[in-house]
């Protein structure tokens, strides 16, 4: 699997403003720091596509980029995905306030790009399973019907007896198993990569 380009495509407010690139589309949804961003650009091998942030709150727009891949899961061959990196919910005020804050954007995106969208990653921060933020959102998410992977970041920051005590607490909080990840060292990226394949291709 190798990745032959990169991109930004474009952001948008509200994610109408986002164009049907008839690809398939794989929609990142997470906690305000979590990773999201420094996700895409692991998966892109791009440090500075997405911006990150060590100050919560960056991403506040939906946006959009597309991943030209060779190979892979499912046998060679050249084939076309688009991330949408869609605003972190749960930082400023917490809670359920900020997950219905989330689903204002999203669900414009989602409503514009259901028959593009294949799937969600649901990104959790390892460190800190049970957050009520993360509860709310895959409550909702589980009720939009969608595809939906958990994915647990920053995961090269936890011992070994941490990650294993966190990922089950994390399966039994969220009722499906989290695949950990690092964007810093690498850590589960070809997973990814074979679960977003098998969704997108
Ligand atoms: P918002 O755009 O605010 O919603 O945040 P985000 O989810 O896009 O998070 P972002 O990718 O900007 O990362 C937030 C911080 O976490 C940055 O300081 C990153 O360097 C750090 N970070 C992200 N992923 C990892 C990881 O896998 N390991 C470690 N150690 N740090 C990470
Ligand atoms: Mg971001």
């Amino acid at each position: 699997m190798k990745v032959l380009d990169a991109r930004f495509v474009t952001s948008a407010v509200y994610a109408r403003g986002i164009p049907d690139d008839r690809i398939p589309h794989i929609a990142l949804v997470g906690r305000s720091n979590v990773g999201k961003s420094s996700l895409i650009n692991a998966l892109a091998g791009r440090r500075g596509l997405a911006r990150t942030s060590a100050a919560p709150g960056k991403t506040r727009l939906a946006n959009l980029y597309r991943l030209e891949v060779e190979g892979g899961a499912g046998g060679p061959g050249r084939w076309a995905v688009s991330f949408a990196d869609l605003p972190g919910y749960g930082y400023a005020r917490g809670g359920r306030e900020s997950v219905a804050e989330l689903r204002t954007i999203a669900e414009s995106y989602l409503e514009g790009h259901e028959g593009a969208l294949r799937g969600v990653l649901h990104l959790v921060d390892a460190r800190h399973p049970g957050l009520e933020a993360d509860r709310d959102a895959a409550d909702w998410l589980q009720s939009l019907g969608l595809e939906r992977a958990t994915v647990a970041t920053k995961i090269d920051k936890l011992s070994r007896h941490e990650r294993n005590k966190n990922l089950r607490e994390l399966e039994r909080q969220l009722g499906t198993a989290a695949l950990p990840i690092s964007a810093a060292s690498g850590e589960g990226l070809e997973d990814l990569w074979t679960l977003i394949a098998r969704l997108s291709r």
